[in-house]
């Protein structure tokens, strides 16, 4: 039977209590689809650095790079001053793991709330392609004469050429394999990132036109890319964008499709090891209540099955959390929803 190693991250506040419901649904999958995952935890998180006082052992890339995925819940601690553990382990393992793509499906579920008036399912099904490694991302710059009036901060949007072909090369692999609109459009701000946005477009046109005829080019700059995917998110099949500027629109994004109860991502190395997660973070006032909505891990969960190149287990993943949604659920909100934590992951498990 095939079998997967994968390593988890529960992480701090409710990630395991959502990456315990995300595993059920796994193994439920599993068992369906005729396939085994060895599950391995591990402890990386703000309560480990409390502890240990390290934030990520050295080995912890090496140690990942052994398995076939990683399925993280979430990092972030009250106690924790932000940035530590963010770029500590999390930045730091999409860097070591060079997971240059974060993929985000910006999908709205049935008998999902939309804050968009007048848009349904029909009209949100969309896929960000975020570059994951350069841009503002890379910490290129510095500080000069700090604390004084006089203090200067430059922190560098940095991108090379060899960064934006691999993502936008990724990017249109991904809207010709998905074969609904075929179309491609690049995020970006060409009239005042002149270099930037500039060097992108370029690549993105020559790729396109050299490689890929058959997938329809468009170009939105950000600002007007907010713009249309609140009052037009129709337009949309795949956007490719930047770093800052996808992590940027993918919240956006993932307010239309019902907020962080349901809005996954992956952290993608094509040719090596990724990392999938719920993109909401540890929301630590819920912790051990039993309330918090586990689809978004669970939606995680299945992009991590898809990639691994289980795409009919990822498929019923998603059909099962459709049905919860349509069916089940009053709210995808942490105490709302109507049934609990462990109920919700049942409820998908048994519908897998
Ligand atoms: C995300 C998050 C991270 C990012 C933070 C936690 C560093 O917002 O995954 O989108 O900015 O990439
Ligand atoms: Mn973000």
């Amino acid at each position: 039977m095939k079998s997967y190693n994968i390593a988890v991250i529960g992480g701090d506040g409710t990630g395991p209590e959502v990456v315990r419901e995300g595993v059920k649904v796994l193994n439920a999958a599993a068992n369906k689809f005729g396939f085994k995952l060895n599950l391995t935890d591990f402890d990386f998180g703000g309560a480990r650095y409390l502890r240990t006082g390290e934030v990520l052992p050295d080995s912890a890339s090496g140690e990942m790079r052994k398995f076939d995925a990683i399925y993280l819940g979430a990092i972030g601690h009250p106690d924790v001053k932000p940035g530590i553990l963010e770029k500590g382990i999390l930045l730091r393992l999409r860097f070591e793991l060079d997971q240059y793509i974060n993929l985000r499906p910006v999908k709205l579920f049935p008998g999902v709330a939309c804050p968009l008036v007048g848009k349904g399912p029909e009209h949100i099904d969309y896929v960000v392609v975020r570059e994951n490694t350069g841009d503002l991302y890379t910490g290129t710059g510095g500080v000069t004469m700090k604390g004084t009036p006089h203090e200067v901060a430059v922190q560098a949007a940095v991108y090379n050429r060899f960064q934006v072909d691999r993502c936008l090369k990724y990017a249109f692999e991904y809207t010709r394999k998905r074969n609904k609109k075929k179309t491609l459009a690049l995020c970006g701000k060409t009239n005042v990132l002149t270099y930037l946005y500039d060097l992108w477009e370029r690549a993105f046109h020559e790729m396109g036109a050299k490689d890929f005829a058959d997938i329809k080019r468009e170009y939105y700059h950000v600002d007007a890319t907010c713009m249309w995917m609140v009052k037009n998110p129709e337009w949309f099949d795949v956007i490719v964008t930047g770093n800052m500027f996808g992590d940027i629109i993918t919240d956006l994004g993932a307010i239309t499709q019902g907020g962080m109860g349901i809005a996954a991502g992956g952290n993608i190395n094509p040719e090596g090891v990724s990392m999938f997660e719920p993109i909401g973070g540890s929301a630590p006032k819920y912790t051990g209540q039993n309330v918090i909505n586990p689809l978004a891990a669970v939606c995680a969960g299945g992009m991590m099955l898809d990639t691994l190149g289980e795409s009919a287990a990822a498929a019923a993943i998603e059909k099962a959390v459709m049905d919860v949604t349509a069916n089940k659920l009053k709210s995808l909100a942490a105490g709302k929803m109507g049934y609990s934590t462990t109920q919700v992951g049942d409820l998908v498990a048994e519908r897998v």
